[in-house]
């Protein structure tokens, strides 16, 4: 069974003056272990289906599938800190919290003891080639691929399956978007971890397991 499926997803934003269409009847299955890069024009939908696959909102039509049970009768707070980590262009870090204390947040919140989040935490940072003297920096400290590690390390700390990333390397340089590109992909390839890119970048497309792309909300 597949880890995640998107079965006959249709998706609409409705405001009061006006309607659009951004999904119209997508259909995916994605595998654990696997990279997977969603690509696509602006516009075309690729934002909206990382939304909804990271329980952000229900579709307007058709179901998402984790585990085979759909969203739609999970409690979709719960389904975000469990199934599906996200990670951001923007990194969005908590400037307020060392890189440790961001990294330790799922884990205190999850009911962790603060010290043994601590040792996780450090222990996330090797994983994600951060030095562990960065561990009582800020985030306005770190350079942005730094950042990058730090919240990718923060999304491991919540032990999900899934890893959904929206432009993860939008705002890095060649260099820092291949160290990234490389982390992601060693996290599906040797810790089984199913992993979700949407990119604009070709050689971030190239590098990864499978791409889907995307025109106008649906999948090419
Ligand atoms: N909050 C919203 N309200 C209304 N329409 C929206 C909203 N967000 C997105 N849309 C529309 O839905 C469509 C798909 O948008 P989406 O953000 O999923 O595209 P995208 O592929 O991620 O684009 P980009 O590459 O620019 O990030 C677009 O036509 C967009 O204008
Ligand atoms: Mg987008």
């Amino acid at each position: 069974m597949s880890i995640l499926e998107v079965r006959n997803v249709s998706y609409t934003y409705r405001s009061s003056y006006q309607t659009a269409q951004a999904l119209k009847n997508v259909s995916l299955s994605f595998e654990a272990g696997t990279v997977y890069a969603v690509t696509g024009k602006s516009g075309s939908g690729k934002t909206t289906l990382l939304s909804l696959m990271a329980g952000l909102d229900l579709p307007s039509e058709g179901e998402i599938l984790c585990g085979g049970v759909s969203t739609s009768s999970m409690d979709l707070q719960e389904y975000r800190r469990t199934k599906a980590a996200v990670i951001y262009q923007s990194f969005r870090l908590l400037p307020l919290l060392t890189i440790a204390e961001n990294i330790m947040f799922p884990m205190e919140l999850a009911g962790m003891k603060p010290k043994e989040a601590k040792k996780e935490a450090l222990a996330l940072m090797k994983r994600v080639a951060l030095p562990k003297k960065y561990a009582n920096r800020f985030p306005a400290m770190l350079s942005g691929g730094e950042q990058q590690r730090v919240a990718i390390a923060r999304a491991l700390a919540m032990r999900t399956e899934i890893l959904l990333a929206d432009e993860p390397t939008g705002n890095l340089d060649s260099a820092n978007s291949e160290n990234i590109m490389k982390i992601l992909c060693d996290l599906a390839h040797e810790e089984n971890y199913c992993v979700i890119i949407v990119t604009h970048d070709p050689s971030i497309a190239e590098a990864s397991d499978c791409v889907i792309r995307m025109n106008d909300g649906e999948i090419v």
